[in-house]
């Protein structure tokens, strides 16, 4: 199975990873990964730092000759921040010394993980606190930068089976889609075209927002200037798609072995993602039955090979991909960080006081829906690896290939 760890502050020297488990054998090259970590750097509505970081992935280990060695894979990425931001990060973050001169964080601010983490690691009072830069150093989704590197070589290796992984956006805060329906026909369009769900996020890169629709696309922007007018933030929702998917990855055999709760968790894990849907999940929730589960037809009218009518189900039933893209939403809510000021309490005085706004996105859900293409990227791997797996690349392709002729 493929594990990966990362380590790294926001505004520290570099972000690294280690990622254990990849097959012997694997196409990987640095650029394979720099492709992604310059996705997760679209959207309109990004903030200063966008201009400041130029993520290119340094790969020190697990690699020879462009193809993984099934030893770990060290991976650095240094944070263009800590040296060029005028903010002073090297002496902030100084690894030695005492900070005695260095300005405190005692200011918590509401939706982030400042309070309750300085709560959890004793940052809120002496010895160590008040200070929540600790906190607000590792919390922050810089860290994502990483996650993209790190599942993008599981993603690399898919990409190598035929399964691609595409994302969209389909809401920007009150601009969207309202049903799954909406916007289905085009999104089937693109996922039929030659390279499946890359042409979706081939297609979606184009857009300012990452959507497929240019009008929703207009609109997004719009109403992403109008909320930086007012001094707010915005969330909003995307649809992760992957296809190229054999029937039979996952298992309804035992609970923590389900696909889709193993999805659901990949989302829940990014940064500010507060809901996931697997399929038509929501919608279906007011929808009768008849309306919702995708009827089986044969595929050449024989009835030895079979397919689905429609793919509200997302392509999992019973926990197991069932051959269909799979298709999981994340919703995201809005940037904890607003121009207009929230209350807050300073841990040092004990005194009301309101926010500070410091450098930050109106809305990151462009972003997000990269970033969680990564991590869809990763459980899909692991469940291709526990179905068809090895310790060599062409094993798993040659018993994948095989599983698909049976198909
Ligand atoms: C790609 C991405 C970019 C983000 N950018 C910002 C940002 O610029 N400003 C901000 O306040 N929060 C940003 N966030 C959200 C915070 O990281 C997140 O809300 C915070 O760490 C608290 O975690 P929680 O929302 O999961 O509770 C971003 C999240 C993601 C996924």
């Amino acid at each position: 199975m493929i594990r990966y760890l990362t380590a790294g502050e926001s505004h520290g020297e570099a972000l690294t990873g280690v990622v254990e488990g990849l097959p012997a054998g694997v196409p990987l090259t640095a650029s394979d990964l720099n492709e992604h970590l310059a996705r997760r750097w679209l959207g309109y509505g990004r903030g200063g730092r966008s201009k400041i970081e130029n993520d290119k992935v340094h790969v020190y280990s697990g690699v020879r000759f462009s193809k993984t060695l099934g030893s770990p894979v060290g991976l650095r990425l240094d944070n263009g921040a800590y040296e060029k931001d005028r903010a002073g990060w090297p002496e902030t973050m100084a690894l030695e010394g005492t900070g005695e001169d260095v300005e405190r964080v005692t200011l918590p601010r509401p939706g982030h993980a400042d309070l309750a983490g300085a709560q959890k690691y004793g940052f809120d009072r002496p010895p160590r606190g008040p200070d929540m830069r600790p906190v607000i150093d590792r919390a922050s989704a810089r860290e994502t930068a990483m996650r993209v590197a790190c599942c993008s070589t599981a993603r690399q290796m898919l990409r190598e089976l035929g399964i691609e992984v595409g994302s969209h956006v389909t809401r920007i805060g009150q601009v969207g889609f309202e049903e799954p329906g909406d916007w289905q026909d085009r999104a089937r369009d693109l996922l039929a075209e030659e390279g499946g769900a890359r042409a979706l996020y081939e297609a979606a890169d184009e857009s300012a927002t990452r959507m497929i629709d240019p009008d929703l696309t207009e609109r997004g922007v719009e109403h992403i200037k109008e909320t930086k007018k007012e001094r707010d933030s915005l969330g909003g929702a995307y649809e992760v798609v992957v296809t190229g998917v054999p029937p039979g990855l996952g298992s309804y055999a035992q609970w923590d072995r389900r696909l889709d709760g193993q999805l659901a968790q990949a989302i829940l894990s990014i940064q500010a993602q507060k809901g996931v849907e697997v399929g038509d999940g929501v919608a279906g929730a007011r929808r009768y039955g008849s309306d919702v589960h995708d009827e089986i037809i044969r595929k050449d009218g024989t009835g030895a090979s079979l397919k689905r009518r429609t793919n509200r189900a997302g392509g999992i039933e019973g926990g197991v991909s069932n051959g269909m893209p799979l298709v999981v939403r994340g919703y995201m809510k809005p940037i904890p960080t607003l121009i207009e000021p929230l209350d807050s309490v300073d841990l040092e005085s004990g005194e009301p006081q309101t926010t500070r706004y410091e450098r930050s996105d109106v809305t990151s859900v462009p972003a997000a829906s990269t970033v969680a293409e990564a991590t869809v990227a990763l459980v899909v791997a692991n469940a291709v690896l526990e179905r068809f797996g090895g310790d060599r690349f062409e094993q798993i392709r040659r018993r994948l290939t095989e599983e698909r002729d049976r198909q």
